[in-house]
């Protein structure tokens, strides 16, 4: 098996699951040291034996370069996407959107199902074509330098990608083999994933032993083996509970420390608050807002919230509270106030004066999911019921 050469000469070389099979296909994939230019699978019978030494053999042709494949990038440039328009049909996944993301921070695209983020990371990833605007990485245009541009970026997709059979060191390795890593540098991205992705006593463990969070960890030490200065994460943290959620979240943050620029996209309003410098708000295909999440809440959601919760008599205080912006949520109703500690006995005794029996009420800050809604006039995560 002479894989090493394939993919420098144009080929993905893919490893599936399944034990016994080995598939080399092009793929639309966005490996630095690879270009995708044919259309064509080839399946190989192998036994899982051989499947293991395909891979250590990998291990063995990390001799690239050093000197050649080292790029001088000025990251200050940091990414530009100017009028990006994507259509299919008659739908406009991107409805010229334009926006910049300044080196080292971490952008988030915060929107709800369909709003077209994973579209916009697709085309920024080169995945997708786009049918009108420009883009730039650092200074290199997307589409005249399509073969830089992906080198720059590590990109971990909603899915984990990793090969069960194999354990995390040799998934890293045969990553590392794909984008044409030195032996030298990948030892040092190893000790880094041991120590900022604490994957160190994971490191020869099987992928099919790892927890979920484990393996979303080691699915983003692959994406990122080639030490791209451009992280771009999609929902990386759809289905974890929220302590898996905030140890992700604090990896995110040490690539940040490490110099990276980061883009995610995410539905979940708490993570684009928590983790990114700025969010810029995203629906049906266009971005609404853009700010830091301080700034969107005091500009946008800047009025206060009541939450009342009521006992009996729901629809009752639906109808009183017509003149007030308002949102329900089964007998949860949020009123938008400007003054919610004059506003809280108003509105309290015009409800219980007509018999509406209140559970709980209560004044709480506002949230991207507020900015969301008054822009909107929708939930962000009404689509993911
Ligand atoms: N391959 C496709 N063909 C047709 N429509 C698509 C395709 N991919 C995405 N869309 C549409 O583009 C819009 C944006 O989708 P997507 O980028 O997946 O949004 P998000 O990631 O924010 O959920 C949606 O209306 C979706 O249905
Ligand atoms: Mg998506």
């Amino acid at each position: 098996m002479c894989c090493g050469p394939v993919a420098q000469h144009g080929w993905s070389v893919r490893l599936i699951t399944e034990r016994s099979r080995v598939q080399i296909s092009p793929g639309p994939s966005i490996l630095g040291g690879v270009r995708s230019c044919f259309s064509l699978n080839l399946w190989l019978p192998i036994s899982e034996k051989a499947f293991k030494s395909v891979i250590l053999s990998y291990e063995l042709l990390l001799e690239a370069d050093e000197e050649k494949n080292a790029l001088n990038i000025d990251t200050s440039k940091g990414v530009t996407v100017d009028g990006l328009l994507k259509v299919y049909g008659e739908i406009k996944a991107l409805d010229r959107v334009s926006f910049r993301v300044e080196e080292n921070e971490i952008f988030g695209l915060l929107g709800p199902n369909g709003a077209g983020k994973t579209t916009l990371i697709e085309i920024l990833c080169g995945l997708k074509n786009f049918d009108d605007g420009k883009i730039t990485v650092f200074g290199y245009d997307l589409v005249k330098e399509a073969y830089l541009v992906r080198s720059l970026i590590g990109f971990c997709s909603q899915e984990t990608l990793l090969y069960d059979l194999l354990s995390v060191y040799e998934n890293l390795a045969f990553s590392a083999s794909l984008y044409s890593l030195s032996r030298k540098k990948f030892k040092e991205r190893v000790k880094f994933f041991s120590k900022h992705l604490r994957l160190g006593e994971f490191m020869h463990r099987k992928a099919e032993e790892l927890s979920g969070g484990m393996k979303r960890r080691a699915n983003l030490a692959m994406s990122i083996i080639h030490d791209p200065p451009l992280i771009i994460l999609d929902e990386p943290t759809v289905g974890f509970d929220p302590n898996v959620k905030r140890e992700f979240w604090d990896l995110i943050r040490s690539l940040k420390d490490d110099g990276k620029t980061v883009i995610i996209a995410t539905h979940d309003m708490y993570e684009a608050d928590e983790l990114c410098d700025r969010v810029a708000i995203m629906d049906k295909g266009r971005i609404v807002a853009l700010d830091k999440p301080s700034v969107l809440k005091r500009k946008i959601g800047g009025e206060a919230k009541l939450i009342v919760n009521v006992k009996k008599g729901t629809e009752d205080a639906l109808k009183l509270l017509k003149s007030y912006k308002h949102f329900r949520e089964e007998n949860e109703i949020e009123i938008f106030v400007k003054n919610p500690w004059v506003e809280m006995p108003k509105i309290s005794s015009i409800l219980t004066s007509h018999k509406v029996l209140i559970e709980k009420i209560e004044v709480a800050e506002p949230t991207l999911e507020d900015v969301f809604v008054k822009l909107t006039g929708r939930r962000l995560e009404e689509n993911f019921k």
